[in-house]
């Protein structure tokens, strides 16, 4: 390719080169212009006359590469000791302003903005260095893995709804109505399955799905370095789990942060007398200044805990196996509170990142851990029996740990969200990076999948959707709600007419269809739609007024009763910053003769519209 990286230039000098790459950032002095390159290497200084530049647009720059005068370098750049003179400049992509600044670590700045601009949020050096650690600090592990001969295999993300302690995200069978796959929770089943076909070494980076809150560390989406063999101990498999580990670390140059390896075993028990937590933190203040690791495992968790309603639930993993003396009690379900598993989890610096067991592989164990935890025969059978069907077959003794190593990059990165070190994460509010889902289906694909959207259909009617509002608002505590009753009006002008109000401050509640999917806009009274702007916006290639029909079927209600609260019927919804300019507003709240006033501001904290110039000029 006839390219040189800016890293490559301080050894080129005299040389006539051409390098591509973004402009990083612009000075003009007179007719001359400094600005900085940035391409996958580094920065390079290109000195130019007459070029017309602006920061993020993509060049390619030919010209002689020359050194700096000694006073001149710059050692925090990667080509620091010289810099391009340019002779042509050639403009391959030319860039619109960007929504926010890319220098610093963005942490200032929106999170919902930032994502939904992630392919611009992931310029920033930061979250840059977080992706090439992660892609660097994964190969190792799995380098470390094909030496020890394990193979490589996936698993389907089309599965079956499981327990593993959290919710399923599930997805609708177009052939079979009324019928759902799952997305795994983790392989677990499936990579058990696998020793049963004699594997014996597993691995696979394995994406996994929970529909549990958000929280710092924990996303709906998150990956695994899952792996299992057969014929080992617990010992066997923390042992390849932490070698795994302390080869990618030293990989990526953190090995000597490691404080003690092997790592320190404790038992649940003394974690909980000595630290009050299954998950805590051994470094010493020093430690923690100096970014040390501390890793350690904890074992022996009791199998189960007892829930709210008296019954039994596992505390990790029904598949675990009990620890072999307490066998018998399992399987003749006595002092189950005193069960021990073979679980072992990997906590560092506070935070779990790694968990696994020896399993059960016979079909007492298995059906006898489901019957503590209250299931009936059929239930096991149902949920279960393909499990209970292998082991009778012969399934190996065997045991594995999934590795949950977006947890340590935060920890290695000094990151306080799990977001940062995923390259398009879900806000913390559960929206989808750059694509917002999740998102309403069209009419087409929910006929197709024989589903009908309860939730709007509940609200059936304006005197439901009128309840549904005032309720919100109640339990929103939200103040200074004036409700009206008056003559039915249908039209903007009418409406403020009876209501004495300004046509403008009337929110006016327009539903769409954007690439097959509706939406609602809302805009002042008076105001015509800018189709355009909406589309650019909100990257819609096709966008038309829902039909009377379509809109009556989406909410309910009639044309001229739609209130502004696209959310009570699954439905996003944009506003135009005109309607904002009010401090008050006023709306048709599902009904022709009923009217509700609130605040602007109230409103648009409940609906939380995307705000934006939506209105003809
Ligand atoms: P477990 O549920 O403990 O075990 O998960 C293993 C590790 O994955 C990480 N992790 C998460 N990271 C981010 N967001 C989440 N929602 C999330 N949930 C888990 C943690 C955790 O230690 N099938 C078993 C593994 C096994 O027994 O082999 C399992 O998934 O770091």
């Amino acid at each position: 390719m006839n390219r040189t990286y800016a890293s490559e230039t301080s050894k080129l000098v005299g040389k006539e080169v051409t390098v591509k790459g973004w402009v990083n950032s612009v000075r003009s002095h007179g007719k001359i212009v400094f600005f900085d390159l940035r391409d996958r290497s580094g920065l390079l200084q290109v000195v130019i006359k007459k070029a017309r530049v602006k920061p993020e647009d993509i060049i390619a720059v030919t010209g002689t590469v020359v050194k700096r005068p000694a006073n001149l370098v710059n050692p925090k750049i990667v080509s620091g000791s010289v810099e391009l003179q340019g002779s042509t400049i050639e403009i391959l992509s030319p860039s619109r302003e960007l929504p926010f600044p890319l220098d610093g670590d963005g942490l200032d700045i929106d999170e919902d903005l930032r994502l939904k601009y992630r392919y611009l949020d992931l310029r920033r050096p930061r979250l840059a260095n977080n992706l090439t650690l992660r892609s660097k600090y994964v190969q190792s592990l799995r380098e470390y893995l094909f030496e020890c001969d394990f193979t490589e295999i996936e698993t389907p993300l089309l599965t079956k709804s499981t327990p593993e302690g959290s919710r399923d995200f599930v997805v609708p069978s177009r052939h079979y109505p009324g019928q759902f796959y799952a997305l795994p929770q983790s392989p677990q089943q499936y990579k058990q399955l696998l020793m049963t076909a004699g594997f014996e070494k597993y691995f696979q980076t394995a994406k996994c799905l929970r529909d549990e809150d958000p929280r710092a560390d924990r996303a709906y989406e998150h990956t695994q370095l899952d792996l299992e063999m057969s014929f080992v101990t617990k010992e066997d498999v923390m042992s390849v789990v932490e070698g795994m580990i302390t080869h990618a670390l030293g990989k990526v140059g953190f090995g000597d942060k490691i404080i003690s390896s092997p790592f320190p075993v404790i038992t649940y028990e003394s974690a909980l007398a000595k630290y009050g937590a299954d998950k805590f933190d051994l470094r010493t203040p020093e430690e923690k200044q100096a970014g040390k690791l501390a890793f350690a495992w904890v074992v022996d968790f009791p199998f189960f805990e007892k829930t709210e309603d008296g019954g039994f639930t596992f505390t990790h993993n029904p598949f675990s196996a009990p620890s072999p003396e307490h066998e018998q009690w399992l399987l003749t379900k006595q002092n189950v509170e005193k069960i021990v598993t073979q679980q072992y989890d990997l906590v560092c610096n506070g935070r779990e990142v790694g968990g696994g067991s020896i399993r059960a592989n016979s079909s007492a164990v298995l059906r006898s851990t489901f019957e503590i935890m209250g299931y009936k025969d059929e239930e096991i059978n149902e949920q279960f029996g393909h499990m209970l069907s292998a082991f009778d077959f012969g399934t190996p003794p065997h045991g594995g740990c999934a590795h949950g190593f977006e947890r340590l990059l935060m920890i290695l990165q000094n990151e306080e969200y799990i977001r940062e070190v995923q390259a398009f994460p879900m806000s913390g509010k559960g929206h989808t990076s750059v694509m917002s889902a999740p998102s309403a289906l069209d009419h087409e694909q929910l006929s197709e999948l024989k589903l009908e959207i309860v939730s709007a259909k509940k609200l059936s009617g304006g005197q439901e959707v009128f309840a549904a509002i005032v309720k919100l608002l109640e339990d929103k505590k939200i103040t200074g709600v004036k409700v009206t009753e008056h003559a039915p009006v249908l039209t903007s002008e009418e409406a403020a007419k009876v209501r004495g109000t300004n046509i403008d401050q009337g929110a006016k509640a327009l539903v769409l269809y954007g690439d097959k999917k509706p939406l609602m806009v809302v805009v002042p009274g008076s105001v015509k739609v800018d189709m355009k702007a909406i589309k650019k916006l909100a990257n819609i290639k096709d966008l038309r007024m829902a039909s009377p029909d379509e809109v009556t079927s989406l909410t309910s209600l009639p044309i001229g009763a739609i209130p502004p609260f696209g959310s009570l019927f699954g439905i996003e919804t944009y506003c135009d910053i005109g309607l904002s300019k009010n401090e008050r507003i006023v709306f048709n709240a599902g009904l022709h003769d009923h009217s509700i006033e609130m605040s602007y501001k109230d409103w648009a904290r409940l609906e939380n519209p995307l705000v934006s110039a939506f209105a003809q000029m």
